[in-house]
């Protein structure tokens, strides 16, 4: 009989001093740029990922960017976000946003904090754009701001994490409504 040696720490995340953020970008996003640009900008997928970790590295943050056109790269990806003890995601499932109960699931189960990103007005399209499968789970929701949604999302993030780990955020006891 073997016995198995278990940590009681391991599977407690410690607050980091450098919080790690995941942005997920979803299919078709890799376009960007050149993709329908009267919706989507002209700013490419490479841009907005080099300012967001840019910013976070100012910010003292591990900013990772992933974006993948396959559901399963996707779900994989979210699972490791648990496995990593990530703090926060971005997240902009592009069409997935309309179809997939598998990410959704996938990110109930990390039950890790995240703000969903649209580039466009999905309220303002197609009225299949209008459900979302994440938004209830969602802290947020950004729409139609472009590409400055994600730096919206990500300064939110920020902001989140540093109230969480400042001496100053750990001292409040109590939150006003
Ligand atoms: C999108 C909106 C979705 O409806 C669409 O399928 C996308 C991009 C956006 O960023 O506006 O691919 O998520």
């Amino acid at each position: 009989m073997t016995t198995k040696r278990t940590s009681r720490t391991a599977a407690k995340p410690v607050p980091s001093l450098h919080p790690h953020i995941l942005v997920l970008h979803g299919p078709n996003l890799n376009l960007l740029g050149s993709r329908e640009p009267k919706h989507y900008g002209r700013a490419t997928l490479e841009d907005i990922n080099r300012n967001l970790v840019e910013r976070g590295r100012t910010a003292g943050a591990v900013v990772e960017t992933f974006q993948h056109n396959h559901e399963g790269a996707l779900v994989d990806r979210i699972q490791q976000a648990g496995r990593d003890h990530v703090d926060f995601i971005v997240i902009n499932p592009a069409a997935y946003t309309h179809t997939s109960v598998a990410l959704r699931d996938a990110l109930a189960a990390i039950a890790i904090p995240f703000v969903e990103v649209h580039l466009s007005n999905i309220y303002a399209r197609e009225s299949f754009r209008h459900h979302s499968y994440f938004s209830d789970l969602a802290v947020g929701v950004v729409s139609g701001l472009g590409a400055q949604g994600y730096e919206l999302a990500l300064e939110y993030a920020l902001r989140h994490l540093q109230d969480r780990t400042t001496p100053h955020g750990s001292q409040k006891t109590e939150k006003a409504h």
